[in-house]
């Protein structure tokens, strides 16, 4: 080996200080989702912009476009167009609309617009970084061409999506990262281990944490969805989830003469709402468990206020880091769980609790929903902004659930599955969109008959068990 070889292996001549700048810039950089209202300088939009446009396009034909977006009540409008229920888009200062004109590239099958336009997007977020400014790229935007429309853009661009940047509010956790050595082989393929399947849950909650969500969501009552301020609300519920849960719940009561009930993390009660408000009179004692003092007291009022024609003790976890129903073994012949396995990272203590408190032959509903909603970033927020952003506001984190996987758990926990339904299941989706058509042309016939078919088949037990947004287990 000469000296010239053996100077090229040395980690002197591998290592420059620029080369370790840029790989500590890239390592820094994480997605913040969380930002400061402060405004963003023209100036530092234009570096960044600046930082874009230095990469690389296909036969540099650049065709890009970006457009920032500081204007408040445009871009509550491009929010909305984008996904009403990301809340850093709203929280942001700036987004940056990315445009491309595809048109010249049509025919080029190695989706040289899309390469283009992704190098220029990891150029914006690294001089973000590099400018001490937070970024998210969202790909997921649901209506491109709207937020084209509403930028005044020419049809021939085509939006690719949103950046969006301001100072940063937290600072989140690193998410993994898959070790060079895995995703690296010199010459030919050479992957020893299994093929990798990502799990993308960044941030797991603890039990606490879960719990302040919960206990915050109920007593800060604002719940903003697209800018609109909504309310924990007081109505009983009528929706098909909700009938199918308290039919269910009635055959299982049927069979016990004065049954005690128990409903698992019942939140703000809606479901011992329905019980008593269905079957009063009928249960020895009706329970609601749930993780903090605070629910309990927000149940208790709820239902003084509403005069209900019955009443039910509110259950307190009795631990801080564990589940821990606070009742004796055997206590309970029905219970319900609605939803809230998949909040937890480990859901098996849960059940394992609810096994010791079922008494033999007591009957369990449970509903295990299978989305996916993980970040801590909106509880972080939620804590700083009194309010809570989305869809999901009832909840807290979810984890999606396989049939197989919610069936061995309860297997584990000891729980025998005595029928097992899929509820809404997706080829629905279809006739609720021809449903929609059919009332904007008027063809209301067709539309009743569609909607028929959409109830008959909201509970399922055939093929489309496993492709339903709701999985419901009757358990003993
Ligand atoms: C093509 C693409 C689309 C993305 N879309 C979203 C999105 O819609 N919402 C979101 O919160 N994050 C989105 N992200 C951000 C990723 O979730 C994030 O980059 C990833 O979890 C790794 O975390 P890091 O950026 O902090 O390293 C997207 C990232 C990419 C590359």
């Amino acid at each position: 080996m000469t000296t010239q070889d053996t100077t090229l292996l040395t980690g002197d001549t591998l290592a420059s200080a620029s080369g370790d700048d840029f790989l500590a810039l890239l390592e820094r950089r994480h997605s913040t989702r969380m930002f400061k209202e402060t405004p963003v300088s023209q100036e530092l939009i234009s570096r960044m912009v600046k930082a874009a446009t230095l990469l690389p396009t296909s036969c540099n034909r650049q065709l890009w476009h970006f457009i920032a977006v500081t204007e408040p009540d445009l871009k509550r409008k491009v929010s909305k167009l984008s996904d009403a229920q990301q809340s850093y888009l709203y929280d942001a200062p700036v987004l940056i609309a990315v445009f491309y004109d595809t048109s010249l590239e049509t025919r080029n099958p190695c989706c040289t617009a899309e390469v283009t336009v992704g190098m220029s997007i990891s150029a914006l977020l690294l001089a973000a970084e590099a400018h001490n400014l937070g970024a998210i790229y969202l790909g997921g935007i649901r209506r491109p061409a709207g937020i084209g429309k509403a930028l005044g853009v020419p049809p021939y661009l085509k939006c690719f999506g949103l950046v969006c940047v301001g100072w940063k509010d937290d600072e989140p956790p690193a998410p993994n990262r898959r070790p060079v050595q895995d995703v690296l082989s010199f010459n030919t393929f050479d992957l020893q281990h299994e093929r990798y399947r990502a799990d993308i849950r960044p941030h797991l909650w603890t039990l606490e944490q879960i719990a302040d969500f919960r206990d915050k969501l109920l007593w800060y009552k604002g719940v903003h969805i697209d800018g609109k301020t909504l309310h924990v609300d007081a109505d009983v519920r009528f929706s098909p989830l909700f009938q199918f849960m308290t039919t269910r719940l009635g055959l299982m009561l049927e069979n016990v003469a004065t049954p005690r009930v128990l409903d698992v993390l019942s939140f703000n009660g809606d479901v011992v709402m329905q019980l008593i408000t269905a079957y009063n009179g009928q249960m020895a004692e009706l329970y609601a468990y749930d993780l903090t003092p605070g629910i309990a007291r927000y149940i208790t009022e709820r239902f003084e206020r509403l005069r209900l024609p019955g009443t039910c003790t509110c259950l307190v976890n009795a631990e801080a880091n564990q589940f821990l129903i606070p009742l004796p073994d055997g206590h309970i012949q029905i219970m319900s769980c609605y939803e809230r396995l998949e909040h937890f990272e480990d859901p098996l203590p849960l059940l394992r609790e609810m096994r010791r408190v079922l008494a033999p032959g007591g009957r369990l509903l449970l509903l295990v929903s299978n989305r996916y909603y993980p970040h801590m970033y909106r509880y972080k927020r939620m804590r700083n902004k009194n309010y809570s952003l989305g869809r999901n506001w009832n909840r807290g984190p979810e984890r999606k659930y396989e049939p197989a996987q919610v069936e061995r758990l309860l297997r584990e926990a000891g729980f025998r599955i005595t029928d097992a339904f899929g509820l809404q299941p997706v080829h629905l989706k279809m006739y609720d969109l021809g449903i929609k058509l059919c009332r904007r042309l008027g063809w209301h016939r067709l539309a009743d008959r569609w909607a028929d078919r959409v109830m008959q088949g909201y509970v399922t037990d055939g093929f489309f068990r496993t492709f339903s947004s709701t999985l419901a287990y009757e358990l003993e």
